[in-house]
C-alpha cells in the first residue's frame, strides 16, 4: 500500500480484497479500522467538493413494462369504484401479512379512525399512544372522540417506552396504540402482556411497518387490529392508500360495514337501497388504486431485504463514529422495514456543532437528511380540540384543563430526542453498499472538521 492517504472507500474496497482477511485473523473488527481511514477531504459547506454527485433511486418506483397494463385495464374497463381489484388486493395483503381478513381503505389515517370506532373506542375513553409518530396517529384518536394519552419514548429504540405504559393507565384508558414508527417494531410482545393484564384493547399503528416482523409474525397481527397506510413515500406507494388487518370475522364485517356508508357486510359500490346497519361513512378504496397496489407488492419483498441489509451494513459503519448513536432494535425483532434509518447526534462530540448545522452539512455533502418529528404532545390542535364543542360534552371540565393536560403528558425522553434525532428515507437503503459508504464517509468528515464548520455557524 502506498504512502497516500486513503479515502474511506479506496480504504474499504482496499480491505475488502487484500488486507480484510488480515484485520479478521487479528480479530480487529473491519468497521473499526475503517474509522481510522484519513479523508482529507474539505467539507462541501466549507467550499469542499462534495462526496456525492450522483442522485439516490427515484421514488416511487414504476416499471412501464410491468406495471401499466393492469393499471390501464383497469382505467379501460370503466369499473372505477370497488370491486375485484380490491377484493384482489385485500386477499394477497392478508395473506401478506399472515392475517385472516384485510379491509382496502383510502388512506392509513381513515384506517385508524374505523378499526378504533368499530372497536367500541370513542367519547369518554382515553387512548395510550406515543408522541413520537406522525400527526395522524393522534388524530385519529381525537376523530374518535377519545383523549390521547402520550407515554414516553424509548430514545434507544424509537418506540413507545413499554416500561412506562403501565403508569398512564386510568379507570379511562380503553387502549394502547403503538406505532411502529419508522418501520422499526415496537416491542408487541411486551405491550401484549401488559393489555393483557389490563384487559386493553391494541390497535397497532403499522402505516410505516410493512413486512417487519417480531419473531417471525409480522406487525399487525399483534394486536386486534393493525392499520396501514400506502401514501406517496411509503415503502408500498399508491398515492393514498390504507388498510385494517385482522383475524377477527365479526370485527372485519362491522368494519367493511363502516367504510361503505354503514350498508351490511358484502354490500357492493353503486347500491341504492340497502338496509343500512349503522352510520358508517365511506372511505372505500379504488380499483385502479388497487391496481398499482398490486404492481407495487411484487417489489415489497426483495427491496425490503435490501434496505434490511444496507440499514445493518450503515449502521455498522457508523456506530464508531463518537457522538453517531445508530437505533437499536428490539431484541426479538426478525426483521424491519426501514422506512427510515435513523440514528441520534450528540452534538458534545461534534464540538458543539447544533444537529440543524450537521443537517445542513450532511446535506451539502450530497447526503439528504432530517431531523424529523417535533413533539406532538405540545401542539396547539390539543388546546383547540379540548374547546369544541363535541368534547365539552364528553368530557368533565378537570379533564379539558389544558395546563394540567401538558403537565401530565409531559414526554422529556422525547423532547431530547426529536433535538437530537436523524434521519435518512427509505429509497436511500436501496442503493449499493457504496452509497451507504458514502454516507459514513460524509458523516466522518463533518466529524473531523466540526470545529471548523462550527467556526464559520
Ligand atoms: C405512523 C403513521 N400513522 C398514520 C399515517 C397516516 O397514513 P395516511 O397518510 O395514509 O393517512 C402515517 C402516514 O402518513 C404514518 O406515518
Amino acid at each position: 500500500m502506498s504512502k497516500r492517504n486513503y479515502t474511506r472507500r479506496e480504504f474499504v474496497k482496499q480491505n475488502s480484497m487484500a488486507g480484510l482477511g488480515a484485520a479478521v485473523a487479528m480479530g480487529v473488527a473491519p468497521s473499526i479500522l475503517a474509522n481510522c481511514a484519513t479523508d482529507t477531504g474539505i467539507p462541501a459547506i466549507l467550499g469542499g467538493e462534495k462526496i456525492r454527485t450522483k442522485g439516490w433511486p427515484v421514488w416511487p418506483m414504476w416499471d412501464k413494462t410491468i406495471d401499466e397494463e393492469p393499471v390501464l385495464k383497469v382505467l379501460r374497463s370503466g369499473v372505477w369504484s370497488r370491486a375485484g381489484v380490491v377484493t384482489e388486493f385485500e386477499k394477497k395483503w392478508a395473506e401478506t401479512v399472515g392475517a385472516r381478513r384485510c379491509l382496502a381503505i383510502v388512506n392509513g389515517t381513515n384506517s385508524l379512525i374505523a378499526a378504533m370506532v368499530q372497536l367500541g373506542i370513542g367519547g369518554g375513553d382515553e387512548v395510550l399512544v406515543p408522541p413520537y409518530t406522525f400527526i395522524a396517529t393522534v388524530i385519529a384518536i381525537l376523530q374518535t372522540g377519545a383523549m390521547p394519552v402520550f407515554v414516553d419514548t424509548d430514545p434507544e429504540t424509537f418506540q413507545i417506552d413499554h416500561n412506562k405504559i403501565e403508569a398512564k393507565i386510568t379507570p379511562r384508558t380503553k387502549a394502547i396504540l403503538p406505532v411502529h414508527i419508522l418501520g422499526l417494531p415496537a416491542d408487541m410482545i411486551k405491550i401484549m402482556a401488559i393489555a393483557k393484564k389490563h384487559n386493553l384493547l391494541v390497535v397497532e399503528d403499522a402505516c410505516q411497518a410493512w413486512l417487519a416482523e417480531i419473531d417471525h409474525k409480522k406487525m399487525g397481527t399483534f394486536g386486534n387490529a393493525g392499520c396501514f397506510s400506502f401514501q406517496n413515500s411509503k415503502n408500498i406507494p399508491i398515492g393514498e392508500g390504507g388498510a385494517i388487518v385482522s383475524d377477527d370475522d365479526e370485527f372485519m364485517d362491522r368494519c367493511y360495514s363502516y367504510h361503505n356508508y354503514g350498508n351490511p357486510y358484502g354490500s357492493y359500490s353503486g347500491a341504492v337501497a340497502s338496509e343500512t346497519e349503522m352510520a358508517g361513512t365511506k372511505i372505500r378504496m379504488t380499483e385502479y388504486q388497487a391496481a398499482i397496489g398490486l404492481a407495487q407488492l411484487t417489489r415489497l419483498e426483495a427491496q425490503t431485504t435490501i434496505r434490511n441489509d444496507n440499514a445493518g451494513y450503515l449502521r455498522s459503519q457508523i456506530k464508531s463514529i463518537p457522538g453517531i448513536l445508530p437505533y437499536k432494535l428490539n431484541d426479538k425483532v426478525t426483521r424491519a422495514a426501514f422506512h427510515l434509518f435513523p440514528f441520534r447526534y450528540k452534538k458534545e462530540e461534534f464540538a458543539g456543532l447544533s444537529r440543524d448545522a450537521f443537517l445542513k452539512a450532511l446535506d451539502a455533502e450530497g447526503i439528504p437528511c432530517s431531523g424529523g418529528y417535533t413533539p406532538l404532545n405540545k401542539m396547539a390542535y390539543l388546546k383547540n380540540v379540548m374547546k369544541t364543542k363535541n368534547f365539552q360534552l364528553m368530557y368533565p371540565a378537570e379533564m379539558l384543563d389544558y395546563n394540567k393536560y401538558m403537565e401530565q403528558n409531559q414526554c422529556p425522553a422525547n423532547d431530547q430526542l426529536c433535538n437530537e434525532a436523524v434521519w435518512f428515507t427509505q429509497n436511500m437503503l436501496l442503493g449499493e453498499k457504496s452509497d451507504m459508504d458514502d454516507i459514513a464517509l460524509a458523516i466522518e468528515r463533518i466529524h473531523k472538521n466540526a470545529s471548523k464548520i462550527k467556526s464559520k455557524e
